[in-house]
């Protein structure tokens, strides 16, 4: 696939859902789109755009990690024919640079599937928890990155910011 400007920016629930509908939902023995919290008032969706079209998408619901406030990504997804460009780590990174200032946190934490596990890795989430299941969707871990390094307080996130437009 050729280089494409993508755009990254928080969005309205329903224009994440058809993307989520088709990556998340489908395959799995789930039917319902929708995610408890989906709603909440610090819930934030997030979409990657090519033009009018959404080729990646996630959902962030403030809750806690080790009782200090921290981010649950959930629903995140690239489009099959995207999958493996760099879409996804795009999107990681917008968030990790936005969600501190939307909100006190200390970080993102995020029940993996096991085989998107690589992918957090790759991107500096640990593992914190043994392999368990979810009933119908399958085995997953819990990952967690902070912000920030807790010895240096240095920002975990190597990549520079960008504000929404990449080119991949
Ligand atoms: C998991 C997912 C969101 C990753 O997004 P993506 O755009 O495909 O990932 P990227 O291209 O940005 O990958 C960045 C790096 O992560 C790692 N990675 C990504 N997917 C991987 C995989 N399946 N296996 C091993 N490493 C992987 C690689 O190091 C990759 O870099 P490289 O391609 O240069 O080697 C996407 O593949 C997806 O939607 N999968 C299906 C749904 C799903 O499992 N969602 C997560 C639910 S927890």
């Amino acid at each position: 696939m050729g280089h494409a400007m993508l755009t990254i920016a928080f969005a309205p629930l329903d224009t994440i859902l058809p993307l989520r509908e088709k990556v998340i939902i489908a395959g799995t023995n789930r039917d319902s789109p929708y995610f408890p919290g989906d709603d909440g008032p610090d819930t934030l969706h997030a979409a990657v755009f090519d033009g009018e079209c959404v080729v990646g998408c996630a959902t962030l619901l403030l809750s806690e990690w080790a009782s200090a406030p921290a981010w649950q990504l959930r629903g995140m997804a690239v489009t099959p024919e995207r999958q493996r460009s760099g879409v996804g780590r795009a999107l990681l990174r917008y968030l990790e640079h936005t969600l501190p200032e939307k909100a006190p946190s200390v970080g993102i934490w995020c029940n993996a599937r096991e085989t998107a596990v690589p992918f957090y890795t790759g991107a500096g989430f640990k593992i914190m928890s043994e392999r368990f299941m979810i009933e119908e969707v399958g085995p997953h871990y819990k990952l967690y990155k902070p912000f920030s390094d807790q010895n240096t307080g240095a920002p975990t996130c190597s990549a520079p910011r960008h504000h929404g437009i990449v080119c991949l």
